[in-house]
């Protein structure tokens, strides 16, 4: 009795102790990470205010402001018959999304302003300078520019901007009752600028095959997604791109080589990056001049990344899979302060979906999922990257920290109509969700991108060379 009384009494001790200093340690735990996470901040704020000169931060506040979007849309008219009505009852409500994507609606009709509001050099004389994220955009010679799934590089040589994209100057036809819509493969056009508002069009610097049918760029296949950087060892511009066959079972990269920016380029090859299956992709250079290939895999549930071979023609050995499972696509990646960020999209073909920030310390992870970066408009708009899919992040030299998300609206109904989304995308404040490993503090600076019917980049931030 008296044994198992002590015994008990003893071990109620042990217990209360071993509490107490599991109580002790959880608190130096909480006292260390708010330690961690106030450190980081305050730093953080001390490297912008080090990095942005005033005049900047008054300017760029104009492009972070929250701006609200607002649109009403009567529900479709059912235009059958009373006698069907009453037989097959009434119709299914449809999506906001079947109504932008049905030619025509009047969702769609919104969403795809026709000609008389296009924008442009031409139109709107040299000094406008604005952006109008959906509406038709116009190069100096007044034709819409066609450089679908783009990417921009800034070339130091020329000091100029040249954006590369799909040219799907084509009809749109469906190869099977049931396939995508697609436009035959046309190239991928280049476009020049200065000011990255007033495009001129350098014509189709990587063209498609017309007759050999075995060619990757024969009409009859798929190049998606194109993007081009510049290789100071080997003097070259390297292009990367989605290389597939009709039925996207190819699911292959492309790479093709020139001396001049605005070509020609000259395709060399296309292969499975580390013998897997690849289809949206796109590459990044990094400071130190390393390059990399990032590209959905595993029939999309997850992205791969890897080094290029030093030449950027090819994939080295090296690769690590990311955002496993998660059903990610159209990767734009980009860096600041020395952490990555990347903009993903999810997998639903031509329809719009729910963007998704990332960021990571290392650009091969490992990679965590920050949340909707869509700011301001309206929960419709946020929910669908404002009817677009990310395609590229520029950043603005002059600006650091204030970079261009570039996004596709797509056109299923007529590929070649497909709108640009252009908005200015900054870092900064603290990230809205909690993270995986991070306890549930937000560790990241939030990655946002703001809405605005019609924006311009701030007076002034151009530098020396490029003016
Ligand atoms: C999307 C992809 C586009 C294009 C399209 C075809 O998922 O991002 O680049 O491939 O599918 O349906």
């Amino acid at each position: 009795m008296t044994i198992r009384n002590k015994h008990s009494k003893s071990s109620a001790f042990h217990c209360n102790a071993g509490s107490r200093y599991s109580a002790l340690a959880v608190w130096i735990l909480i006292g260390f990470l708010l330690m961690v996470y106030f450190y980081s901040h305050v730093h953080q704020n001390d490297k912008e205010d080090i990095l942005l000169p005033s005049s900047h931060l008054v300017n760029t506040r104009e492009l972070e402001e929250a701006e609200e979007a607002r649109f009403y849309f009567a529900p479709p008219k059912d235009r059958r018959s009373p006698r069907a009505v009453k037989r097959k009852g009434p119709r299914k409500q449809t999506s906001i999304i079947h109504e932008f994507l049905d030619e025509s609606s009047q969702v769609h009709a919104y969403f795809f302003p026709n000609r008389k509001t296009a924008i442009g050099p031409l139109k709107e004389g040299n000094d406008s300078m604005y952006f109008y994220p959906g509406q038709l955009w116009l190069d100096t010679d007044g034709n819409p520019i066609q450089a679908h799934g783009g990417g921009i590089l800034y070339d130091d040589k020329t000091a100029t901007y040249y954006w590369y994209g799909e040219n799907k100057n084509g009809p749109t036809y469906h190869a099977y009752k049931k396939s995508a819509a697609r436009v035959d493969i046309i190239g991928v056009s280049c476009y020049s600028s200065k000011d990255l508002w007033r495009w001129t069009n350098e014509g189709v610097v990587l063209r498609g095959e017309e007759t050999n049918i075995t060619h990757d760029l024969h009409k009859s296949n798929v190049l998606e997604r194109p993007k081009v950087i510049y290789n100071d060892k080997t003097d070259q511009y390297i292009m990367w791109m989605h290389i597939d066959d009709v039925n996207y079972t190819k699911a292959s990269v492309g790479v093709a080589i020139s001396d001049s920016p605005t070509g020609p380029f000259t395709y060399l090859y296309s292969m499975r990056p580390h013998y897997w299956d690849s289809r949206d992709m796109t590459i990044f250079k990094d400071d130190d001049g390393k390059a990399y290939i990032i590209y959905s895999c595993r029939d999309n549930s997850e992205l791969h990344i890897g080094p290029l071979t030093d030449d950027y023609l090819n994939v080295t050995r090296v690769m690590k899979r990311i955002l496993v499972g998660r059903h990610r696509e159209a990767p734009a990646l980009f860096k600041h302060q020395g952490i990555y960020y990347m903009i993903t999209s999810g997998c639903t073909g031509w329809a719009p979906n729910r963007a998704q920030a990332h960021a990571a310390e290392s650009i091969m992870g490992p990679w965590e999922t920050m949340g909707n970066p869509c700011v301001g408009g309206n929960m419709v708009l946020r929910l669908t990257t404002f009817f677009s899919q990310s395609t590229f992040v520029v950043p603005i030299r002059g600006l650091p920290g204030t970079f261009i998300f570039m996004a596709d609206r797509w056109n299923p109904a007529e590929l070649k109509d497909s709108r640009y989304v252009w908005l200015p995308l900054t870092i900064g404040g603290l990230a809205d969700e909690p993270l995986e490993y991070s306890f549930g503090f937000p560790y990241w600076p939030r990655v946002s991108i703001y809405w605005h019917k019609r924006w311009r980049l701030p007076e002034g931030w151009r530098t020396e060379e490029t003016r």
